[in-house]
């Protein structure tokens, strides 16, 4: 590929009404269908930008998503809007912001749902194992390339930190007391298919990230037994890829549980079930955070979680550390700047 700036648009805009499956029982749009939308939108600037030289055709594959809070419900009968843009490249990968809007169509009343920020990398089509440059993308002021570095050296110094929960497993228990990490642990286990994948045969990052929040709402909702809402989800980063055929097991349980929320671990891993020579290999990790919500739309206290063995009483210090971390930055922001 050329080094010279790509000059093709660098902000996408689409838009869907939300329908009951896009929806929990009490019609709160689920964070998992949010997230696919996000992911969608960023992989379709992604590549776009990856194939704007004249260079070796690419898919951008789904590399990390940043820590990501929903703001506000979204109801059916609502118009999600999603924007994405391109707002950094580095040498092999693209970051890409979303907002996402909901929109009243009745009363024409708009919120900000959500604000992401995913990377992407382009992935040869004819070896998916062959990563591409990608060509660099025009800035409108030099601090928007400062401030992309900068962000682009914190996730990587974020990842090399990051300790990988690779052996982890979630087993059934029987007879667990309610309240506890066993009663509420759940699996879905799911065959990739065709659908599930990109051209290329590998699944979407969107896909992935559905399959987990649905797990998560699961767990939350067996815990507490009332309507559950996904309040934010952690930063996650997707190693290697899933291809079709391949059969995922999605797991969760609940690591915290603060007054009125509630932490989710899920564990992704996928089990090349039809090659003999590859062993099953965890393809992603993510923890969730839920809120249950009353009647009114406010937030209800939840059963606090009854922690048994050394490992789930040390996860749960580690679910509180992060809890009160973010709790932190979320005062820091709200604090009026001197
Ligand atoms: N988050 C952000 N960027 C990442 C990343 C992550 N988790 N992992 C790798 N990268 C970036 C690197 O920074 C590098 O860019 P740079 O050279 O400009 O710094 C680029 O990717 C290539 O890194 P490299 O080390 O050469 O590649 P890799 O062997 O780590 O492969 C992927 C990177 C993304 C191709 C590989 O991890 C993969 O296939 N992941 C799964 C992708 C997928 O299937 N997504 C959908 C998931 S369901």
């Amino acid at each position: 590929m050329s080094g010279t700036a790509a000059e093709t648009p660098s902000a996408i805009q689409i838009c869907r009404i939300m329908r009951p499956d896009d929806a929990n029982i009490a019609g709160n749009i689920h964070g998992g269908t949010i997230l696919k939308m996000i992911e969608e939108a960023g992989a379709i600037i992604s590549t776009r930008h990856c194939n704007s030289q004249n260079g070796e055709r690419c898919v951008a594959a789904l590399a990390r998503v940043e820590r990501t809070d929903f703001l506000s419900p979204m109801c059916i009968g609502e118009v999600a809007h999603v924007s994405a843009e391109i707002t950094y490249t580095s040498k092999h990968s693209v970051e890409v912001q979303v907002h996402v809007m909901s929109e009243n169509i009745l009363t024409g009343s708009k919120k900000l749902t959500n604000k992401a920020t995913l990377w992407y990398v382009p992935l040869s089509l004819k070896n998916v194992d062959k990563v591409l440059e990608v060509p660099p993308v025009v800035y409108s002021r030099q601090e928007q390339e400062q401030e992309g570095r900068r962000r682009y050296e914190a996730q990587k110094l974020e990842r090399m930190e990051t300790k990988w929960r690779n052996g982890d497993i979630i087993q059934p228990v029987l007879n667990p007391e309610p309240n506890t990490v066993s009663y509420s642990q759940s699996s879905l286990i799911h065959l990739v298919g065709p659908s599930d994948c990109t051209l290329h045969g590998f699944v979407h990052g969107g896909v992935t990230m559905k399959l987990m929040d649905e797990v998560a709402g699961i767990v939350a909702a067996r815990h507490c037994k009332t309507n559950v809402v996904t309040a934010s989800v952690d930063a996650i980063n997707f190693h290697d890829k899933i291809r079709k055929g391949y059969v995922i097991t999605v797991s969760g349980r609940i690591t915290f549980t603060s007054n009125k929320s509630m932490e989710i671990e899920v564990l992704v891993d996928a089990d090349p079930v039809v090659d003999n020579l590859l062993k099953r290999y965890r393809a992603a990790s993510a923890f969730f955070t839920y809120v249950s919500l009353g009647p009114e739309g406010k937030p209800l206290p939840v059963p606090q979680l009854v922690p048994e063995t050394e490992d789930e009483k040390k996860r749960f210090e580690e679910g509180k550390g992060r809890y009160l971390q973010m709790k932190a930055k979320r005062q820091g922001q709200a604090e009026p700047q001197p």
